[in-house]
């Protein structure tokens, strides 16, 4: 994954999904439910460590992503922070942005910074190791809205309606984001990815300054201290937006979802850099002819071209087994 990342073609392409450790895997139900919450879950090292190498020894991914949340980062700020089974994330009112702690991240995140230095260690040389955060407009969108919402509207109408008191909370992310990757590299990361899942909701003037200019940001940040470590963006929905996206924010690779061929992307994007995606997870639900096409078009619009096989987003909890499986040999011409 590194070689391709730095450009190199590789037939096949290197692969891993998207919330590859997770609720589709019954040796994942069994160890959360041991766990407790899912934030003990994150924050027990040797229980995340586990749930981390769980799909690398089953599908022989080539890649390890740490297991924890994009919003680790508001709970290390002091913001309250509970996954509710069936609702997915409460968080507790937003307080004054100059109340959030950035020295919190460092004291509150050593758990997942242990965490990515067991699974370094115990995680075969050739694979590499995934480290994230949430990008700063889709972790805002959650802080903001105290949980997940259909479309995100309170950070939309904050964006708009109160500009310079989302600036001071984005500042606030761009901050703790880059001290928290540059601790995970530190540890051991060998990539970082910026999840930026709620980009496509914005407008063009919305999506530069709070989707690129943030980015960007973080990764002057990185590479500055770590200039080695390639970084990975995923903005979701970005669509025609995605043409100057890498040359603007400067990241080594973007993460494709499954609504733009990846054909158009690859001919798109004027920076040479690698291209992530893009299946439909829903594809890898249905198996059979559904999910063999999908593979095969994808394979096909990037043969030639830098590309890291994964889904468009991640993989949903009732996904069956086999169908990954079936995805990892096709990918592999085994199938
Ligand atoms: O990819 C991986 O395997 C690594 C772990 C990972 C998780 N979340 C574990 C998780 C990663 C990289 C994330 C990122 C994340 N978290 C994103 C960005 C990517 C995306 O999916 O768009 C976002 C928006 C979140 C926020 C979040 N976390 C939500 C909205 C939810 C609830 C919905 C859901 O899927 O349950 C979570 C919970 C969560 N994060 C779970 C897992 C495995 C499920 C928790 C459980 O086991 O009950």
């Amino acid at each position: 994954m590194l070689r391709v990342l730095a450009g190199e073609v590789l037939q096949p392409p290197p692969i891993w999904i998207m919330r590859q450790a997770g609720r589709y895997l019954p040796e994942y139900r069994k160890l959360r439910s041991k766990a407790g919450s899912f934030l003990d879950l994150c924050l027990t090292p040797e229980l995340a460590t586990e749930v981390t190498l769980q799909p690398v020894g089953r599908f022989d991914f080539d890649a390890a992503i740490l297991f924890s949340d994009i919003l680790m980062i508001p709970y290390a700020l002091g913001q309250d922070l509970a996954f509710v089974e069936g609702q997915g994330p409460v968080l507790g009112s937003l307080r004054d942005v100059d109340e959030l702690d950035l020295d919190g991240v460092r004291a509150n995140l050593t758990p997942v910074l242990e965490t990515v230095r067991l699974v370094r260690s115990r995680l075969p040389q050739e694979k590499a190791l995934i480290g994230f955060c949430g990008a700063p407009w889709t972790v805002a969108t959650y802080m903001i809205a105290g949980r997940g919402t259909a479309d995100q509207l309170p950070a939309r109408r904050m964006a708009i309606e109160a500009p310079a008191r989302l600036q001071a909370l984005i500042h606030v992310l761009v901050e703790a984001s880059s001290r928290y990757l540059l601790g995970q590299i530190e540890a051991g990361a060998d990539v970082v990815k910026i999840f930026d899942s709620w980009a496509g909701v914005l407008d063009d003037e919305g999506f530069e300054r709070w989707a690129v200019a943030p980015v960007r940001a973080i990764v002057e940040r990185v590479k500055a201290a770590a200039p080695h470590v390639p970084v990975i963006a995923f903005p979701k929905g970005a669509g025609a937006r995605l043409i100057d996206y890498a040359e603007k924010t400067g990241v080594d690779a973007v993460a494709i979802d499954w609504t733009m061929p990846m054909r158009l992307a690859r001919d798109m994007i004027a920076a040479p850099v690698t291209l992530q995606g893009n299946l439909d997870p829903l594809r890898v639900v249905a198996g059979g002819a559904a999910l063999d096409e999908g593979v095969d078009a994808i394979l096909q619009a990037m043969d030639g071209f830098p590309h890291i096989f994964n889904l468009g987003h991640g993989i949903t909890p009732d996904t069956p087994i086999v169908n990954v499986e079936r995805l990892v040999a096709r990918v592999r011409g085994r199938r």
